[in-house]
């Protein structure tokens, strides 16, 4: 028989529907050792008495369940208890095993990284906040990584290559601090470098709108539902000062500054409209910016985007941010900031406390019209 072990992932208090272990478990504030041990004996007279459904404990893998659901509110009394340990419990998700008869979707390498990540904690954390950053292998990327870890909060480490991502990572533990690595292509298998900007195609503009607009726009849709869920969310877009609308005299650009009647489709559709006249040669004479045209659009569009996010999701803060000039590989160091002062500003906004000013463009930390 095979076990829809999906059912283990998530064991929570609220699965276990025997009042008296309900009250037991959940209750922070006066759960002991002794009362966590008295729903498990309680349970184990209750199987003992065939009475599992009649008392409402969980019907399937019951013992499983209120294994677990023990296990996490120990695991809350010993965190009370050592203030100065970090006591947490962790779900591996869905591991190949031979418990879930191989059946998981992770490797036994990938469900061991979260616990390990959290043995490996450093002083202070964790915080129980994840920070997922994407493009992370390299730049202000990684900078924003290392400045959250320091913080200690779980990052979620990203970019499209994995052997750098791995490279990323351990460059970070090399100071300490723990990460864990995932591949995430925001733009595609056939994405280019950003350098071809500068000596733009059909091609190279493609691949940069899909780098910093289309593709952020996909993970950020995918991460919502979570986000949502979370009491601390906050999205922080890395734009460019050269993201800002005055900058493009095309006459259907405008409508990126119409903060009111903005929507996804309206950006979608400038950015599109961008693309074709770039295919028919009509940069110039349909109003787009001469020069790193591509770049400026897709920043443009990301600025747009986020404005249209924050309206759409006011309970949590959502701004773009211009790190400002900063020494990177691309600009041959020629940045007027080093990572570590670019990344501040990213790191500010996603640290921000709650109340935090939504659906803003800041030049570093500074506010500043998105026109
Ligand atoms: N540096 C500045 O002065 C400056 C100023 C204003 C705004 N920004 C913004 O800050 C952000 C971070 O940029 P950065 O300065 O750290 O350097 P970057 O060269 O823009 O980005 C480095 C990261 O982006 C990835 N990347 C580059 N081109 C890609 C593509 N076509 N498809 C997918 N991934 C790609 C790189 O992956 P690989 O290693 O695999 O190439 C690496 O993970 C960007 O959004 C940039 O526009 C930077």
């Amino acid at each position: 028989m095979k076990y829809p072990f999906y059912l283990l992932l998530h064991i929570h208090f609220s699965i276990v529907s025997n009042e008296g272990a309900k009250e037991e478990l959940s209750g922070v504030d006066c759960l002991t050792e002794e009362r966590v041990d008295k729903v498990v004996k309680g349970f184990l007279e209750d199987v003992e008495e065939d009475l599992l459904e009649a008392k409402a404990w969980p019907v399937a893998y019951s013992a499983y369940v209120v294994s677990k659901a023990a296990l996490n509110a120990y695991t809350r009394i010993l965190a009370k208890k050592l203030p100065d340990f970090c006591v947490n419990s962790v779900g591996p998700g869905f591991v190949k095993t031979d418990l879930t008869y191989n059946n998981g979707v992770y490797t036994v390498q990938e469900g061991a990284k979260c616990p390990v990540m959290l043995a490996l904690m450093p002083d202070g954390g964790p915080s129980g906040q994840v920070a997922v950053v994407t493009r992370a292998n390299r730049g202000i990327g990684l900078e924003i990584s290392r400045q959250f870890a320091s913080n200690g909060i779980i990052v979620i480490l990203t970019c499209r290559d994995e052997k750098k991502g791995i490279e990323a990572v351990e460059s970070l533990r090399a100071f300490g601090l723990s990460s864990v690595f995932h591949q995430l292509d925001i733009a595609g298998a056939n994405s280019g470098l950003l350098k071809n900007i500068l000596k733009q195609t059909y091609e190279t503009a493609e691949n940069c709108v899909r780098t910093n607009y289309f593709g952020i726009r996909q993970v950020t849709e995918a991460l919502i539902p979570l986000l949502q869920v979370s009491n601390l969310a906050r999205i922080v877009n890395v734009s460019s000062s050269l993201g800002q609308f005055k900058l493009i005299s095309n006459e259907k650009a405008k409508e990126l500054g119409d903060a009111d009647g903005l929507t996804e489709e309206k950006v979608d559709e400038v950015v599109k409209g961008f693309l074709e006249d770039v295919k028919e040669d009509l940069v110039e004479t349909k109003g787009w910016p001469i020069n790193v045209s591509a770049y400026i659009v897709s920043k443009a569009a990301l600025n747009a985007y986020t404005r249209v996010l924050a309206k759409k999701y006011p309970n949590f803060p959502i701004n773009a941010v211009n790190p400002s000039y900063v020494q990177i590989e691309l600009n041959y160091n020629t940045g007027v900031l080093t990572v570590e002062e670019g990344a501040k500003g990213p790191v500010m906004l996603a640290l921000m406390p709650d109340g935090g000013p939504p659906g803003l463009f800041f030049d570093r930390w500074k506010y500043q019209a998105f026109d």
